[in-house]
């Protein structure tokens, strides 16, 4: 029984204790909005960040042919994409300038 009451006082005493270190542990993660360094895309940041990283092992003509006849090396990027025609899909421009719903 007595037990039982200190088991009881020391479950009080701990409860907002623990609640305030779940709440610090919440205020400690709670996210960030990031700041933008830029809001529009451009060809160096889409080169640098996806072409370079993702595509440039296939997209390459270093050692090979590149994929789907498409060079995304950096500075061979722009001339392989802009008005150029599709190799997969005919009558298709792979980046065709103004004209975004069918680029
Ligand atoms: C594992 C190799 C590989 C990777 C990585 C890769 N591709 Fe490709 N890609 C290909 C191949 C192979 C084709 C040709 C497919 C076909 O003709 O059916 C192709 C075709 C394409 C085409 C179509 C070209 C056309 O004229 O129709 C585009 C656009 C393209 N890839 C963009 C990308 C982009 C952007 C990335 C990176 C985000 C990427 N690819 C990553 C292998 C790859």
């Amino acid at each position: 029984m007595t037990n039982r009451i200190t088991a009881t006082r020391l479950g009080l005493a701990l409860g907002p204790l623990l609640l305030a270190m779940a709440a610090g542990a919440c205020s400690d993660s709670s996210p960030t909005t990031p700041t933008p360094t830029s809001t529009a895309p451009t060809l160096s940041m889409i080169q640098t960040q996806i072409f370079d990283p993702g595509c440039a092992t296939c997209h390459t003509d270093v050692g090979r042919t590149p994929a789907g006849g498409l060079n995304l090396r950096p500075g061979a990027a722009f001339a392989g994409l802009v008005n150029v025609a599709s190799s997969a899909q005919a009558g298709v421009i792979r980046v065709d300038p103004g004209n975004v719903n069918n680029s």
